[in-house]
């Protein structure tokens, strides 16, 4: 069989990797793909939004399944667009996409299904919007209702600092039409993980925890980026966590979903915080995490294809879901600047320095005149894994000086027992 993954980050390349295992699978395609998918399969250049050309590709290709990578073109409708065509396609249709395009419609969702979140309300009035900041005790969390790739968040310690992400999202429309809608949340304290489950709208098997670090820095310094690295698992959420937020969160979101007539099918992110009160969800991503694929596929001992096939075809309950005990590590190695502004065409070298075991998965990264080059903020995630954290840990470590690139960066704390 032959599979398509569209996008091009480290997600991708994860996904890709993984499906190539498939003794089922003889051929990857990649839209549009970076320099690590090259190695795995073909890159087609196509954008990951250019949804009719990406369609045209699958019949070209005789494409037996599509994966979709990134959150842009499940909202905007490519499995219905898919589907219309009797493509087979992962991932949710645009009206299920929702749980992450609009957080006013998973809070709404959250709240009438009694699933536990943080309080707040959701406001299209700017005047209303600020009175009802001024009527609430800081910190608060403002949240722009539509898709901000990772800006669309502010945690306010004061008043001030929340009227201010008021004016920039409603008034300013610094991030355009995202921001027309704002959430405005109390602000939860407590540990965060990352729990992805796979659905096909009725049955819901949870994959393994995973954690990431958002901050540029180490200690969670500086500013949020799209993720420094990740791990899995995480020894503080336990077996009885899962089950706790299978039970309590999502199967009662992948219900409410049929509920509500638009049947949740392919992965399910849940953004949890483990508060003093119980667990509670921060965001729903309707998509794999980047970087918590990268960190999670090479556990999970199950073939990839066959769950996402079942997961298609609505026979999910005839599958269960085996992971490795190993743990595995990752760390992000960014272009100099990021988040900020970067150069990119820079040449990387080191690769075929590597230890046996270690497993990079690109992210911004091309080729030049064969040579390959970072193409973004986000190069790469260098992962290994062992039979416990620490050793997978000293494992990246010690390999990440042999890879160069000028301007790169890392954070130095990843899994380290201080940060987890
Ligand atoms: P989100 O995109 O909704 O996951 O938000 C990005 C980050 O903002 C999360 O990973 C949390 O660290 C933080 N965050 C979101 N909502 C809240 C909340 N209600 N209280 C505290 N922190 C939050
Ligand atoms: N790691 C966070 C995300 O994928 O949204």
């Amino acid at each position: 069989m032959k599979v398509l993954v569209v996008g091009s980050g480290g997600r991708e390349h994860a996904l890709a990797w993984k499906l190539k295992q498939s003794p089922k699978v003889s051929g990857v395609f990649i839209a549009p793909g970076n320099a690590g998918t090259d190695t795995v399969g073909t890159n087609l250049p196509i954008a990951a939004t250019d949804v009719p050309a990406l369609a045209a590709a699958a019949q070209q290709y005789r494409i037996s399944l599509t994966v979709v990578g990134p959150e842009a073109p499940l909202a905007a409708g490519i499995v219905d667009h898919f589907e219309g065509m009797g493509l087979p396609v992962f991932g949710p249709s645009k009206a299920a996409s929702q749980l992450e395009s609009s957080k006013a419609f998973a809070k709404s969702l959250m709240r009438r299904y009694g699933i536990p979140c943080a309080l707040g309300a959701s406001f299209d009035c700017h005047a209303a919007a600020m009175d009802f900041v001024k009527s609430q005790p800081a910190p608060l969390v403002i949240k722009a209702d539509g898709l901000a790739a990772g800006k669309g968040v502010v945690v306010a310690g004061t008043k001030e600092v929340a009227l201010q992400a008021l004016d920039d999202f409603m008034v300013r429309r610094t991030l355009g039409e995202a921001g027309k809608t704002v959430t405005i949340e109390e602000c939860l304290d407590g540990r965060e993980v990352s729990l992805l489950a796979i659905t096909d709208g009725t049955t819901v098997l949870a994959m393994a925890p995973a954690c990431d670090y958002k901050r540029a820095y180490d200690c969670d310094q500086g500013p949020n980026t799209g993720g420094m690295g990740s791990y899995s698992p995480p020894d503080f959420f336990t077996a009885g966590n899962i089950e706790e937020v299978r039970q309590a969160i999502l199967e009662p979101a992948i219900q409410a979903m049929r509920f509500e007539g638009m049947p949740y099918k392919g992965v399910l992110y849940a953004g949890l915080m483990l508060t003093v009160d119980g667990i509670k969800v921060l965001e729903f991503n309707v998509r794999f995490g980047d970087p918590e694929t990268q960190v999670i596929l090479p556990r999970l001992e199950t073939d990839l294809l066959d769950v996402m096939l079942a997961t298609v075809e609505g026979s999910l309950d005839r599958v269960d879901l085996k992971w490795s005990r190993d743990s595995c590590v990752g760390v992000v190695l960014a272009s100099g600047g990021y988040p900020g502004s970067h150069k990119t065409g820079l040449p990387i070298s080191g690769f075929d320095k590597l230890n046996d075991g270690i497993t990079v998965f690109h992210a911004g990264t091309g080729k030049q005149d064969g040579n390959i080059v970072t193409s973004g903020g986000r190069v790469m995630v260098v992962t290994a894994m062992a039979g416990s954290l620490d050793d997978a840990r000293a494992r990246v470590y010690s390999n990440l000086p042999r890879i160069n690139f000028d301007g790169c960066h890392y954070r130095r704390d990843i899994a380290a027992p201080s940060s987890r």
